[in-house]
């Protein structure tokens, strides 16, 4: 879904856009992106410092220290800019840092110092945001969308599905514990229904949407929705790697996330097993903006002899 927000329908050029987690697996291609369309300047906002003559390869690309729990460094990091993008992510919630701290204050931060200096935002929240939830991460996004409307009522909201590429996320995640186990423990018996939507294709839509005033929110999927073992099963005979599904119940899941999400690295933890629980389904958000979702099959055209199959 794309849902107007009532305003004209225009695209404005940009010219310095500083994206907030422009390091990160969404934010990298985001800042790629964005140099492809034209921008004048793009500001990486870092938390840490980046050392001396760490080039970027385009002197259009520059980065400044900002950590989004930091109001000041957000502003400083905002100076100038006309447009921002908020794609910082916090997956695992740490003894000094949790959920809130980055997907509501964080996000309010980000939004109100873009409103502050006239900056157009999009801000990057998830499919199944939901501030009345019980699990504590869909909660903190849900009510982060909040905070950012709030505080910046031009805001648009992207929505993605789990994202995908041929070196990453779902890929990635998939090929990694297909390639230490033999078996693969499923979630439940791999029915949740997902929709996994190409990392670029987002990035594309984000940049389309920076500066649009005729869209509030837009959710992004890609062309198809599958029981989550069934994309499992296609990257496993993408790669050539036989496949033997173990279902776990989703209670032994829980189980085990109970007594490993306080281990350093926190290998599973409550919040993630609630997230495979529900469906991720997206409204129709791409092809409202004239981007044709490609499908989890390009990404995996060439994967194929790049691991020894196993049986
Ligand atoms: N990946 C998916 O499948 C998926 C699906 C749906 C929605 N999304 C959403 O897409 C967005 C991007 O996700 P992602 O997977 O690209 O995340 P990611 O790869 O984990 O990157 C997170 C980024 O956030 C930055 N960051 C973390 N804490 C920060 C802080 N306090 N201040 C400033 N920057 C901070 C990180 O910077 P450092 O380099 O300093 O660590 C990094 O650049 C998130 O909103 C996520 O929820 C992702």
């Amino acid at each position: 879904m794309i849902r107007p927000a009532g305003g004209e329908d225009e695209t404005t050029a940009m010219a310095q856009v500083t994206v907030f987690g422009g390091t990160g697996y969404l934010g990298r291609e985001v800042v790629r992106q964005l140099a492809q369309a034209g921008t004048r300047r793009i500001r990486i906002a870092v938390r840490h410092p980046v050392p001396a003559g760490a080039a970027v390869g385009d002197d259009r690309i520059e980065t400044v220290e900002a950590d989004v729990t930091r109001p000041g460094s957000v502003r400083r990091a905002l100076e100038g800019s006309d447009g921002a993008v908020n794609a910082v992510s916090l997956y695992l919630p740490t003894r000094t840092v949790g959920f809130e701290d980055i997907h509501v204050t964080g996000a309010r931060n980000v939004a109100s110092a873009a409103r502050e200096v006239g900056a157009a935002l999009v801000h990057v929240s998830g499919v199944g945001a939901d501030a009345g939830s019980s699990q504590r991460y869909i909660r903190a996004r849900g009510q982060g969308e909040q905070a950012v409307r709030a505080a910046h009522a031009g805001a648009v909201l992207v929505r993605p599905t789990v994202l995908f590429s041929a070196q990453g996320g779902l890929v990635e995640q998939v090929l990694r514990v297909l390639r230490r186990t033999r078996v693969f423990p499923l979630f439940g018996r791999g029915e949740t229904r997902l929709q996994p939507v190409h990392r670029s294709d987002v990035a594309r839509a984000i940049v389309e949407l920076l500066g649009r005033n005729d869209v509030d929110e837009c959710e992004c999927g890609g062309p198809e929705v599958k029981p989550y073992r069934a994309f499992v099963e296609q990257i496993a005979a993408a790669a050539g790697i036989a496949l033997h599904p173990l279902p776990v119940p989703f209670p032994a899941w829980h189980a085990v996330a109970l007594l490993t999400e306080r281990l350093p690295g926190a290998p599973l933890t409550r919040d993630q097993v609630a997230l495979m629980r529900a469906d991720k389904i997206a409204a129709d958000g791409l092809t409202t903006l004239g981007i044709a979702p490609r499908s989890l099959d390009t990404a995996l055209r060439g994967l194929s002899g790049t691991s020894p199959a196993r049986g």
